[in-house]
């Protein structure tokens, strides 16, 4: 394992009363040992596919592989249908690997087409991607696990429209690939009729653990990303969440510290990525946690309303607009700093630079700047008694990033765990899905738009 996990900080030792006392760790032997064997029990079994997402052998890899570079080199984009789990994956580890303007670059530079991925409905956006992509060369990678999420399938219905228009009804068929549930749902029956491509996800790979399934490994494929590299790393930290010693494993040390810190009321968890290449990492990260521990039953049945509020940070961006909050406002948050050792590029401040301003920064480089300004952060947090810990990355590299994604599905596991929640079903989303379908007039919702047109609003509380 490459990356480090410094939780010094989340200690009594660092930050006085409110924190934790090394004897917590040790008395709770037994809740750990529990969400361990849960965890780890059940790696491979029933919602717990992910933990074989991985395992993918080099033919597998290889036959993707070819895939991708067949669609490199003839794509002048690669649009991604889908939303939540089914685009968080492949936006973080695309926003981690490729180049940060990746689009704006010319084509010999990108060595890969543009990349959009399209999760949200927004008719604006729709738009928007259909000024600036050319039909004729853009190929499209539906993706839902569900084969049934409106807004993915009403994205494919409009653009498969316009692209029989464009290229013709045979050649159109070639510019859809579709990931999904095989045998499963209504868009597995409409590419098995109209011949399109299919890429399965494993029935046990729930949409936000499905990153290094399918759904993020075709459109890295077409990226030209280092899947072997991004699967090793995840295999590699699979390893170490599989150690059973708490002090050596660190998804079962931070996931108990967050579930410990709840207890304190520290009912929010701030994510925050020293390096703009990790900015959406937090997006990851912030549906994995809610979706996964937002709940409001136990396993046992007992209402429990649980879950920590995650809230997404870029340092050193937000040190200019939320640090303050998180300095000196309520002790309701834990902060996860991401740091990288060694970033990709290397710029300097000039030292020889006449313009009388700023000497202080002179000769130094902006390596140096935003890495001392994430220490200070931290600095700045642990002197006010703020709970906080860092990952540190050695650089950000298709091993290391598997790695990180790899650590966020098994701290989220073992959090459920801890919590005794179910971590991998999502009932408010789902009902949210359902009442989509009744408004819209989907066949067999008629319940559910009587039940949402009884819900009565009172005038009197709005505002004209
Ligand atoms: O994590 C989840 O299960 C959700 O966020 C889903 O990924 C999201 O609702 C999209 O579902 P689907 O992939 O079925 O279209």
């Amino acid at each position: 394992m490459k990356l480090r996990f410094d939780y010094n900080n989340m200690m009594t030792s660092s930050i006085g009363s409110h924190g934790i006392k090394p004897s917590e760790i040790d008395k709770a032997q037994k809740a750990h040992t529990a969400a361990f064997n849960e965890v780890i029990g059940n790696s491979g079994k029933g919602w717990q596919e992910w933990t074989e997402t991985p395992l993918l052998d080099k033919v597998a890899i290889d036959v993707l592989n070819a895939f991708g570079k067949s669609v490199r080199e003839k794509a002048s984009a690669f649009v991604v249908l889908g939303i939540g789990g089914s685009a968080l994956g492949p936006i973080c580890v695309c926003n981690a690997l490729l180049h940060l303007h990746h689009n704006e670059l010319s084509k010999s530079a990108r060595k890969a087409p543009k990349l959009y991925v399209e999760d949200n409905i927004d008719p604006e956006r729709m738009a928007s991607l259909l000024d600036v992509i050319d039909l004729k060369t853009t190929y499209f990678n539906v993706i839902t696990k569900s084969g049934e999420t409106s807004e993915t399938l009403s994205q494919f219905l409009i653009l498969y429209n316009l692209l029989k228009e464009a290229v013709g009804e045979d050649a159109a068929k070639e510019h859809i690939f579709v990931t999904t549930t095989v045998g499963k749902g209504s868009l597995y029956a409409v590419a098995q009729k109209e011949g399109f491509k299919v890429f399965g996800i494993p029935a046990g790979v729930g949409g936000r653990f499905s990153v290094l399934s399918n759904v993020g490994l075709v459109p890295f494929a077409v990226m030209g990303i280092d899947i072997e590299s991004l699967l090793y790393g995840a295999r590699n930290m699979r390893e170490a969440c599989e150690r059973p010693d708490i002090h050596a494993n660190p998804a079962l040390m931070t996931a108990f510290l967050q579930v410990r810190s709840m207890k304190d009321g520290k009912n929010i968890s701030v994510m925050m990525p020293y390096a703009d290449g990790l900015r959406t990492m937090a997006d990851f990260y912030c549906q994995i946690w809610a979706e996964s521990l937002g709940k409001a039953v136990n396993k046992a049945g007992k209402t429990v309303n649980c879950g920590q509020t995650p809230a997404k940070s870029l340092g050193v961006t937000d040190q200019h607009s939320q640090v303050q909050l998180y300095t000196e406002g309520p002790y309701d948050k834990v902060v996860t700093f991401i740091g990288v050792d060694s970033f990709g590029k290397s710029v300097d401040i000039p030292k020889e630079e006449s313009a009388d301003i700023g000497d202080f920064l002179k000769g130094h480089t902006l390596n140096e700047l935003i890495n001392a300004e994430r220490k200070s952060t931290e600095f700045a947090l642990t002197k006010a008694g703020r709970s906080n810990f860092t990952i540190l990355m050695p650089s950000v590299t298709a091993e290391t990033v598997g790695e990180l994604l790899m650590y966020f599905m098994y701290e989220t596991a073992f959090a459920g765990a801890y919590l005794g929640i179910d971590t991998f079903n999502q009932p408010g989303v789902e009902e949210g899905k359902k009442a989509t379908f009744a408004m819209i007039g989907r066949e067999g919702y008629e319940k559910k738009l009587e039940e949402l047109n009884s819900v009565k609003k009172d005038d009197s509380f709005i505002i004209k």
